[in-house]
């Protein structure tokens, strides 16, 4: 059985951390944090029996909790993940690492000195249609790749005050592509070369942005993120022989191939595919669950049970944040930029 604070209780740990984790085979959910009165209540009556604190420092100084979940506002990450790793717990961090490269390397350091294991929430990893996604992409379903064009729009609504200013880690670029730049790594098992990108504010600061990432092999991701228009979560990879497409709302991914078959031999395999995924997947996806953070945070639980490093680490973090900031910087110059290499 391992402890685990929760550092943050806002809205994503209320949604799915905290449930998760009560709930979690090995795991003890032992303490939580947060400044806000009325959201550490509501999260303490789910959890009985935790130790509920103001600020996150004071769970560290605990030497009974053995790892943190931190969900904190983006500014506060890099800080609370090297105090984290200072004081000798296992950490799973919220995405984006940090809000500067140099607070981020910092974390990588302070994370591989103290041999803990570090965990990045790149959740979507682990969803079952991205991972369906990666298998049909290495098996070839869609041939050569050619590209891809990903999405994640949020219609308007009420942010944090801290989301919705660049300083504190708010943007789109930040929030939202630092998924789709994991996303690239993740599906291509590559770097992204170069990046450009434009950035908008349209109801708060860079709330609005589309970036467009070169992969080393020449692969072209084009992304598009935004807090401020209709809700979308989708993808598409183009293939030279097809395509395949996620669409995480409506919970379906499908390869439509350039020579589509005939109409018979679509429907039977269209019916083997639905009779062979298990039911529970099946009606998780189509209720709006995201199934992946459940998986995310018990691969970390067991790396923290079994004392191994489990992916996306920390360094993923960092990547993911050097390709957001240098869109950010292509966006300023209005030119194409280099991804900064990083030390590894
Ligand atoms: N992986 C994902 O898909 C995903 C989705 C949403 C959010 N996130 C990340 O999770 C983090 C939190 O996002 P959110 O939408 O829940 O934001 P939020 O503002 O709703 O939650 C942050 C919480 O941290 C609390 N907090 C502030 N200072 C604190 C302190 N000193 N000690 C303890 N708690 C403190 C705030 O009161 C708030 O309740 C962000 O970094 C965001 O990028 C990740």
């Amino acid at each position: 059985m391992i402890r685990v604070g929760l550092l943050g209780c806002g809205r994503i740990a209320r949604m799915y951390h905290l449930p998760i984790l009560a709930r979690a085979t090995g795991v003890e959910l032992a303490a939580l944090a947060d400044p806000d009165p009325e959201r550490l209540a509501s999260a303490g009556a789910a959890v009985p029996g935790a130790r509920g604190s103001s600020d996150w420092r004071e769970i560290l100084g605990d030497d009974s909790i053995e790892a943190v979940v931190i969900c904190l506002p983006t500014g506060l990450h890099a800080d609370a993940a090297r105090a984290a790793f200072q004081s000798g717990k296992d950490v799973y961090l919220e995405k984006p690492v940090a809000t500067t490269l140099a607070a981020a390397r910092d974390t990588v350091l302070q994370w591989r000195a103290s041999g803990r294991v570090g965990m990045v929430g790149f959740n979507q990893r682990f969803h079952p249609l991205v991972v369906a996604a990666r298998e049909a992409i290495r098996g070839g379903r869609v041939g050569r790749i050619v590209g891809a064009r990903v999405s994640t729009l949020s219609p308007r609504r009420d942010l944090p005050e801290w989301k919705r200013r660049r300083a504190e880690g708010g943007g789109a670029l930040l929030d939202l592509a630092s998924h789709h730049a994991d996303l690239a790594r993740f599906l291509f098992a590559e770097e992204v070369r170069e990046v450009s990108a434009s950035v908008h504010s349209i109801s708060s600061e860079d709330d609005d942005a589309s970036i467009t990432m070169t992969m080393e092999s020449g692969i072209v991701m084009d992304s598009r993120v935004s807090f401020a228009t209709v809700g979308e979560n989708r993808f598409e990879v183009l293939g030279d022989q097809g395509r395949i497409v996620v669409d995480r709302e409506a919970g379906q991914m499908r390869v439509d191939p350039l020579h589509p078959p005939s109409t018979l031999a679509r429907l039977a395999r269209g019916a083997a595919r639905l009779a062979g995924a298990p039911r529970t997947v099946r009606s998780i996806l189509s209720r709006g669950w995201d199934p992946s953070y459940r998986k995310a945070l018990w691969t970390f639980a067991r790396a923290a049970r079994d004392r191994t490093q489990p992916s996306p680490d920390i360094e993923d973090g960092e990547r993911s944040l050097a390709i957001v900031l240098a869109a950010e910087i292509a966006a300023r110059e209005g030119r194409r930029r280099a991804v900064e290499a990083l030390a590894s």
